[in-house]
């Protein structure tokens, strides 16, 4: 492995180099350099601890005691009445993706994303599939969407538009309660998703970790401000601009979910509890679907208890969700710290991936203990960049439009098993180049072309995939595996190569 590894690196040290000294290197879009890449394998998910999934460290005793309480309800299991065993947690349906927070926000404890059946810790296939059967009269199993199997994401899936052609952008539900042994007489049909697959018309995605939140929930707007605003010449030189979603109700930033269009983590539980659920809540008190035949509850189906007071479903989910920790870094070998550096900081943004993922943000005077002025390290600015053609979704929500996304939180990412909005790849690799798109490479020009020609342009290179994986694999992923060790050993010591990767592939295709 170490000498076909030198030999193609060799090869992409000549030609990061030399094209380095050529002008129109940054708009060539050929894929030579991408032979390299085959050399390059993800290795796969982390082995190891966990390292997420429990309170945040500083907190007192009765924060952590509440902590394991919430996290108890965010694992319960609904059925439509509460009456199933097992499955005490009621409200579920008319129509619904999954039937505990958990289920979907499991790996690699809860808390987390998607399952796998063979890798990572959890190890079970995604839970979708069988909720076409789970607690069904016989014969009527429902349909498990093509969308959907044993060893792939869980997902969500949005129509992009109405039959009429309008927008549309909503989720649809997978699964109805029809033909549940609880939904007696309810015959609400699942939406027609092999017609939409056909037709092109359904965009996924898949379900985010939740682990740290609380940190990104309190990190001040105006620091969020700053922080996009910082290194602004270096940025707008790689194509970097982004800006932050904000709430048409208080203008604040909002900053949850994959186009940052959520506010909060409690405005994002009760929307899940709804969306995902079925299951209307004080937030969202307005049950979807809710036909004639499959109401079974008074709504709201979760609620302040108004004997005891105590606290509804939607809040122990966000305190769980806020007091958790933030996922544990393994940047310790000499390999990852390596792959630590050409990623960038704010300070030095070497190949330029911190000038979306930011490296550092800092907590404002929180009221959870030790949650205040802490420095963390989420690689993510929270702000929404245009990516192109490729990745775009055609949905808008808030500000975001339809190729809007906001800079996907890397911490935690080397426990992860799939990629990307919709959940494309469980390739870091393929993750990582579908930054490049046409449309990017192209507006990269276009910009180019509007700006007087510096030297700093001629030394930018389209995306060199080919070094730059191994090291970035290393560094957030602590992906082990020998075959990277002869990759980083020669890519850290071919630094004029590594000044060749500032990438004019990654950047936004629409400058304002
Ligand atoms: C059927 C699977 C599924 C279930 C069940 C589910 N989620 Fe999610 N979750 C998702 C998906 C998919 C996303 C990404 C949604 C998006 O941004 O479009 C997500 C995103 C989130 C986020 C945003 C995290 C971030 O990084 O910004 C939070 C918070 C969240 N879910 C909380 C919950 C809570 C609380 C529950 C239980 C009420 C829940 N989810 C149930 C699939 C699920
Ligand atoms: C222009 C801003 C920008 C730059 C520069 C950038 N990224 Fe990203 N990155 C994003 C956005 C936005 C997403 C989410 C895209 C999506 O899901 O469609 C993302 C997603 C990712 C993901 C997938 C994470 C997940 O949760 O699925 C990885 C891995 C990643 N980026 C690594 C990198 C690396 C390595 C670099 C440097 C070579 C880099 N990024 C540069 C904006 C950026």
């Amino acid at each position: 492995m170490w000498t076909k590894a030198a030999v193609l690196l060799t090869a992409c040290i000549w030609t990061g180099c030399s094209s380095a000294s050529s002008a129109a290197a940054g708009d060539d879009d050929s894929d030579s350099n991408l032979e390299v890449a085959q050399a390059v394998t993800d290795p796969g998910p982390r082995g190891g601890d966990r390292g997420a999934g429990g309170p945040y460290d500083q907190l007192g005793n009765d924060e952590k005691t509440f902590f394991t309480t919430a996290r108890d309800v965010f694992a319960e299991i609904d059925s439509v009445s509460g009456t199933v065993a097992n499955e005490d947690g009621k409200g579920l349906g008319p129509t619904f993706n999954g039937n505990s927070c958990a289920q979907c926000h499991a790996e690699p404890a809860v808390g987390g994303s998607s399952s796998h059946p063979t890798l990572g810790h959890v190890r079970a296939p995604n839970p979708q599939v069988g909720l076409a059967t789970l607690d069904r009269v016989a014969g009527k199993a429902q349909k498990v969407p093509s969308f959907i199997t044993p060893d792939g994401p869980i997902r969500e899936a949005r129509f992009v538009t109405n039959p009429d052609g309008s927008d549309d952008g909503g989720v649809h539900g997978l699964y109805t309660i029809a033909g549940r042994t609880d939904a007696p007489g309810c015959t609400l049909a699942q939406p027609d998703f092999a017609k939409a697959v056909a037709q092109n018309n359904v965009i996924f995605r898949i379900p985010t970790p939740t682990f740290g939140l609380g940190l990104l929930e309190g990190v001040s707007d105006d620091a969020l401000v700053a922080n996009l605003a910082a290194n602004g010449d270096a940025k707008y030189a790689d194509g970097v601009e982004g800006q932050l979603n904000r709430s048409g109700n208080d203008g604040t930033v909002t900053r949850f979910g994959w186009k940052a269009q959520n506010k909060s983590l409690l405005v994002f539980a009760g929307e899940a509890y709804n969306v995902e659920q079925g299951v209307s809540n004080e937030l969202f008190n307005n049950e979807r679907s809710a036909v004639a035949g499959c109401v079974f509850n008074s709504n709201p189906e979760d609620a302040t208890d108004t004997t005891t007071g105590g606290a509804a479903d939607t809040t122990l989910f966000a305190a769980f969700m806020r007091l958790s920790s933030d996922p544990t870094p393994t940047t310790s070998t000499a390999s990852e710290l390596r792959g630590q550096t050409l990623f960038g900081t704010t300070k030095d943004p070497q190949v330029g991936c911190v000038h979306c993922h930011t490296d550092t943000l800092v907590t404002a005077k929180l009221r959870y203990t030790g949650m205040s002025g802490v420095e963390i390290h989420p690689y993510s600015d929270l702000a929404i960049h245009h990516m192109g053609t490729a990745l775009a979704d055609g949905v808008s929500q808030g500000a975001a439009g339809g190729d809007q996304f906001r800079t996907a939180p890397l911490w935690g990412v080397g426990k992860r098993i799939f990629f990307l909005h919709d959940g494309r790849t469980d390739d870091l690799k393929r993750a990582i180049r579908a930054h490049r798109s046409a449309g990017i490479a192209a507006s990269a020009s276009a910009r180019r072309s509007r700006r007087p020609r510096n030297d700093a342009w001629s030394a930018r290179l389209r995306f060199e995939y080919g070094v730059l994986p191994c090291p970035v694999i290393k560094l957030l992923m602590s992906r082990k595996s020998p075959d990277c060790q002869g990759m980083d050993t020669l890519v850290a010591s071919t630094s004029p190569c590594t000044h060749a990767l500032k990438s004019s592939g990654i950047g936004e295709p629409s400058p304002k």
